[in-house]
């Protein structure tokens, strides 16, 4: 497991040139590599058409807000719109990106003045005669938010109930290692959750046990923002205040994760759609990520290979949002009506 068993690029956490070198690779590898957020840009003159030209309603243009920010190329409905129609191509589901659609259109209209493009429509032609400009559009689709202790209910479930009652079954088996996996886990909020929760919640509990955990996600950027470890401290809120206090130790706004609740987590950088770490797995945290932003055939097809991770009564972690795809994936609810589930067909 971890770094060794899976493709893709691995960063560890306090090797901080490793990160560098991950950037590095997406800037000059291209395809899914590839993160056009950190490319410079090619600043064009605007080449906006005037007020209304578009024939579309015009929500945000003509007030003085919108004369300060003239060179915003798309209206929220041709963002819509264009969000619409790529989403399929990308085999993502446009309603995965309704509520959180601001950050995401925002990169793709200063994607657009990048390119010194008009509007929505001029970019529908780039991307028709372009197809690599379909790498740089997924990229652009990332919706990157997430916290410590994110839906803290869960993390509770987790470190009073589940994880005990699973390191209690390794120990009468003789092991010691409970594996785990954070696919999507952004810029680390996720994974090192987990590891405080591990170190600082059952480690005490069970002294002599150890968490291997490999955390994966497609966005080079976030995972050498994880390798750095320092967040601002609105990141931090839910945290149970005594374990933040512990982990995050330095003073100022951007405190920095301590060395100890580092060295569990491989980072690895992945696309869920086409790889994941071999495992097989304790526990699978895959929250906010697939089944919000995937298109159903790709959700069934991710799931199953998420469940084929687990070991026998293993859990797989979903977002609290989410829900799973219909069908018989051999998972059962494994905290009442939290959306932890356990795999049970083996
Ligand atoms: C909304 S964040 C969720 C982070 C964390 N799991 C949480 O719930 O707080 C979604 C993350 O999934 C990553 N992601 C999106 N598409 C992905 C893909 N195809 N493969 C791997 N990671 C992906 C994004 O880069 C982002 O970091």
């Amino acid at each position: 497991m971890g770094s060794g068993a899976a493709a893709g690029v691995c960063v560890q956490p306090a090797d901080a040139s490793a990160a560098e070198r991950v950037r590095a690779l997406s800037l000059f590898k291209g395809g899914f590599l590839r993160d056009p957020r950190t490319t410079p840009e090619r600043h064009a003159t605007s080449r906006l058409p005037p007020p209304g030209a578009s024939g579309l309603p015009l929500p945000g243009r003509g007030g003085r807000a919108d004369i300060q920010e003239e060179a915003d190329p798309m209206t929220d409905r041709e963002c819509v719109e264009l969000l619409q129609w790529a989403a399929p191509r990308l085999r993502l589901r446009w309603e995965g990106f309704r509520r959180v659609r601001g950050q995401v259109c925002k990169r793709i209209g200063r994607r657009l003045k990048a390119l010194g493009l008009p509007d929505a429509g001029a970019y529908r032609a780039r991307l028709e005669a372009e197809p690599s400009e379909w790498d740089v559009l997924d990229a652009l689709c990332r919706v990157t938010i997430s916290r410590f202790y994110r839906d803290a209910r869960v993390f509770e479930v987790l470190r009073h109930d589940l994880l005990p009652a699973r390191l209690e079954s390794l120990r009468s088996r003789g092991e010691a290692t409970l594996r785990a996996w954070s696919a999507g886990c952004a810029s680390g909020e996720e994974p090192y959750t987990l590891s405080v929760l591990f170190q600082l919640g059952l480690e005490p509990r069970f002294p002599g046990v150890r968490l291997a955990l490999v955390a994966s996600d497609a966005d080079a950027g976030l995972l050498a923002r994880a390798a750095r470890g320092c967040y601002p401290r609105g990141a931090l809120r839910e945290l149970p205040r005594a374990w933040a206090e512990r982990a995050f130790p330095g003073p100022g706004d951007e405190p920095c994760l301590a060395p100890e609740f580092r060295r569990a987590v491989d980072f690895l950088q992945q696309d869920l759609r086409s790889q994941m770490p071999d495992g097989p797995f304790h526990l699978v945290l895959c929250r906010n990520v697939a089944f919000t932003y995937f298109a159903p055939p790709l959700q069934r097809e991710v799931l199953s290979r998420l469940v084929a991770r687990l070991v026998p009564g293993g859990l797989l972690v979903i977002g609290g949002h989410e829900s799973l795809p219909e069908g018989d994936f051999g998972l059962t609810r494994a905290a009442g009506p939290l959306p932890v589930f356990a795999r049970t067909d083996v």
